[in-house]
């Protein structure tokens, strides 16, 4: 961005500013020290000729002895280290309470979304429903009273305009996010009642933005799944449509990627993150506008690819082109945070809504193309 941009200049000034805070703080640290050892001693010093004077008149006027005199003074002079070590001493402790506290800070977070209480040792079946489901984020409403039923097996599509809020309602499956009203069930179980583990364990979520680590590109594919074979990551690779890429990357699976390595291309770096969705051979996949960088000759293979794989499971797909959608047993326009449409492709093309409006456009934009 800074170089796309041109803002080398203004971000080195940023970071020099931060800089000379910096040093400035330091050197203000630095000149109090240098005051404080030169003050001790000083002080130190004061008090024992303070001592020296009163003492020595004393003695001079025989009111104290010799004796108690260079007693008073070798005590003094014992004490003096102690002192210098307590004050030496509390200064540490208050330092180590002004960390201590941010630490504390950081430690007493507890997570917004707590686990489920029921152990869970069975199959998830992935019939998902929401019952009166609503979403409010600090700036609004994101999803109003929801009523969905999705059957286990079943394959639905979501599509709507942007912002309309279809990443908010996949997000609650996985239970990334809690629904302020209405409830979310899993096999007809709340999902608050469910072991939070077990249910991310069947789901394969692919989210708009994919997260790929500095890894190996197995690595990243395999992450999360100690034990799967090398078998195993081939073939999610290759139903992701990731074969060909990976044939010319020069270690094959073993390319490093991310700052570390290879930069992959926002296509691949998608498919990448279906691979590692579909290795982990989950119930209920979702696809969060997952095949936006790819395609429509790669998005249709890997469509036929995931549908091999799919069946009898549960699959959403979330997608702003009709290609991806179309072939979806059922089809959910979602438009303001509500389920403004639903049916097949054909049914939504007769009723004549916002679907049949993006298939014309679509459409259109074909014929363009193939002019
Ligand atoms: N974490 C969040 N905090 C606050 N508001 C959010 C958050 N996530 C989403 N929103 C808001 O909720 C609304 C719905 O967002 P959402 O991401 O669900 O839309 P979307 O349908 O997935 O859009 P797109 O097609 O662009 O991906 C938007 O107005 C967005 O600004
Ligand atoms: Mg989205």
């Amino acid at each position: 961005m800074i170089r796309a941009y041109a803002q080398e200049k203004a971000e080195l000034h940023k970071f020099e500013l931060l800089n000379q805070d910096y040093v400035s703080q330091n050197i203000r640290l630095a000149k109090l020290s240098a005051l404080f050892m030169p003050l001790l001693q000083g002080l130190i010093s004061v008090s024992f000729l303070m001592v020296l004077l009163a003492g020595g008149y004393q003695l001079l006027e025989h009111r104290i002895s010799l004796g108690s005199f260079v007693m008073f003074n070798t005590y003094m002079g014992m004490l003096v280290w102690p002192m210098i070590a307590i004050g030496w001493v509390v200064n540490l402790t208050q330092r180590g309470k002004a960390s201590w506290e941010r630490i504390m800070e950081l430690m007493r977070e507890e997570p917004a979304i707590f686990a489920g209480k029921s152990k869970e040792s069975r199959e998830l079946q992935g019939e998902v429903r929401f019952e009166g489901v609503e979403v409010k984020y600090p700036a609004g409403l994101a999803l109003k009273r929801v009523d969905l039923e999705i059957a286990a097996g079943e394959t639905v599509a979501i599509v709507g305009h942007t912002g309309s809020g279809k990443s908010t309602l996949v997000s609650l499956i996985p239970r990334l996010i809690d629904p302020t009203r209405g409830r979310v069930l899993l096999d007809g179980v709340d999902l608050r009642e469910l072991d939070q583990q077990w249910v991310r364990r069947q789901i394969g979520f692919v989210p708009q933005e994919t997260f790929l680590f500095s890894a190996t590109l197995a690595d990243n594919i395999a992450w999360g799944m100690e034990g799967a074979t090398e078998a195993d990551i081939s073939r999610a690779a290759d139903l992701a449509g990731l074969s060909p890429d990976i044939a010319s990357f020069p270690a094959g699976f073993q390319t490093m990627i991310g700052e570390r390595g290879l930069t992959l291309s926002g296509g691949q770096k998608q498919r990448v993150a279906i691979a590692r969705a579909i290795l982990r051979d989950p119930r209920i996949l979702i696809l969060d506008d997952a095949l936006s960088s790819v395609d429509t000759l790669t998005e249709e293979s890997i469509l036929t690819g995931l549908a091999g794989v799919m069946r009898g499971r549960t699959t959403i797909l979330i997608s702003h082109r009709v290609s991806t959608v179309q072939n979806a047993g059922r089809i959910f326009v979602i438009e303001h945070g509500e389920v403004a449409e639903q049916g097949t492709h054909d049914q939504l093309i007769a009723s004549g809504g916002y679907y049949a409006d993006l298939y014309q456009k679509q459409l259109l934009e074909e014929e363009l193309e193939a002019i």
